[in-house]
C-alpha cells in the first residue's frame, strides 16, 4: 500500500491496495493515514455498493437516512434517480442535491454529526463535477490570536430547515421530517477525538451563534467558513469512474464543484455516524 500526501496540509491517495480484499494490517494503516490526512483519494477502486458499505462498516456503524416519507424522493448524490437518468432540474431529488455546493460537515444538523463519509462516483461528466475540501484544522490554526479567544466558548446553532430553506422554495422535506431534525448545538472550535487538534467547525448548517447578535453572528460564521475554506487549506478531485475517496467530517468541510447538467454524474454515499454511544443516529443492527 502507498499513501501519498497531496498538499502540505491534507489529503492523501492511497494506491496499491484493494479495499474489498483487505487485511486487518491495511486496515489499520488506512484508518491511522485518515486520522493525519483527513481525506483519502482510493483512485478506481470500482467497488461494488455492497463492498463499499462493507469497507464503511469498519470505521464504525453507519449513519440512518433522513426522515423523507419516501425515500425515492432521494437519487443517489449527484443529479441522477439510483439508475443513472439526468433529473429534470428542479427535481425535488436533484434540488436537494444543491445545497452540496456550498461548504459543509455532513450531518452537521445532527445532535452527533458524521463521523465519516464515502463517496464513490459511478458515473462522471466530462469535466466539472469536482469535489473539494478544505482542512479546517488549518483553518482553526491560521486565525488570529484574538478571534480563537473569541471563539473559545461559542456555540453555533445548526440547523437543517435554516440550511434546505431557501431551495426554489421546494420543501425538500415533509413538516413530519423537519420535526425529527430540530436544530442542535456545537461548539465553535471542537478538539478532534482521535487527532487532539484543534478545529474550526462551522459551515453552511451553521445558523447562528447563541447569545449573539443574531443577523451580525450569521455574517461571522459565512465569513468564518469562506476564509477558513481558502488556499493552501483546500484541494479538489477531478473524479474518474471508481474512485472513492473518505474524508473526516469531524476535521474537513467539503463542497460539489457544478458539471454539466444534461450529463449525468452518479455518486453513491456512505456515511459512518459518529461514535459516541449514544447517538439516536446510528444504525442498530441485529445482533
Ligand atoms: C455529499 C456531498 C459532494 C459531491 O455526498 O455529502 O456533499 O461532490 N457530495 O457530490
Ligand atoms: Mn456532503
Amino acid at each position: 500500500m502507498k499513501i501519498d500526501s497531496i498538499t502540505e496540509n491534507f489529503g492523501a491517495v492511497v494506491t496499491d491496495v484493494a479495499l474489498n480484499d483487505l487485511s486487518d494490517e491495511d486496515f489499520h494503516g488506512i484508518e491511522q493515514a485518515w486520522f493525519t490526512y483527513g481525506v483519502l483519494v482510493f483512485p478506481r477502486q470500482h467497488l461494488t455498493n455492497e463492498d463499499h458499505f462493507a469497507f464503511s462498516r469498519r470505521f464504525g456503524r453507519l449513519e440512518k437516512g433522513l426522515p423523507h416519507i419516501n425515500m425515492k424522493m432521494r437519487p443517489s448524490i449527484g443529479n441522477t434517480d439510483n439508475e443513472g437518468n439526468v433529473l429534470p432540474p428542479k427535481h425535488v431529488g436533484r434540488v436537494f442535491n444543491i445545497g452540496n455546493s456550498l461548504w459543509h460537515s455532513d450531518s452537521s444538523y445532527k445532535r452527533v454529526g458524521a463521523k465519516a463519509s464515502l463517496l464513490a462516483a459511478h458515473e462522471v461528466p466530462s469535466e466539472g463535477g469536482e469535489t473539494e475540501w478544505a482542512d479546517m484544522r488549518a483553518g482553526y490554526d491560521a486565525l488570529s490570536s484574538d478571534v480563537k479567544n473569541y471563539l473559545s466558548d461559542k456555540i453555533a446553532v445548526h440547523s437543517y430547515a435554516f440550511s434546505h430553506s431557501w431551495h426554489y422554495g421546494l420543501q425538500v422535506m415533509p413538516e413530519e421530517g423537519l420535526r425529527q431534525l430540530p436544530p442542535v448545538k456545537h461548539p465553535l472550535v471542537k478538539i478532534h477525538p482521535d487527532s487532539k487538534r484543534h478545529v474550526l467547525f462551522v459551515g453552511r448548517h451553521a445558523s447562528h451563534i447563541i447569545g449573539e447578535d443574531f443577523t451580525s453572528s450569521r455574517k461571522l460564521l459565512r465569513e468564518l467558513t469562506f476564509e477558513a475554506a481558502q488556499p493552501p487549506r483546500t484541494f479538489g478531485h477531478q473524479w474518474d469512474v471508481g474512485d472513492i475517496v473518505m474524508w473526516d467530517n469531524r476535521c474537513v468541510l467539503h463542497r460539489a464543484r457544478a458539471s454539466p447538467p444534461d450529463q449525468p454524474r452518479k455518486m453513491v454515499r456512505s456515511t459512518v455516524a459518529g461514535d459516541v454511544p449514544d447517538n439516536e443516529w446510528a444504525v442498530i443492527e441485529a445482533a
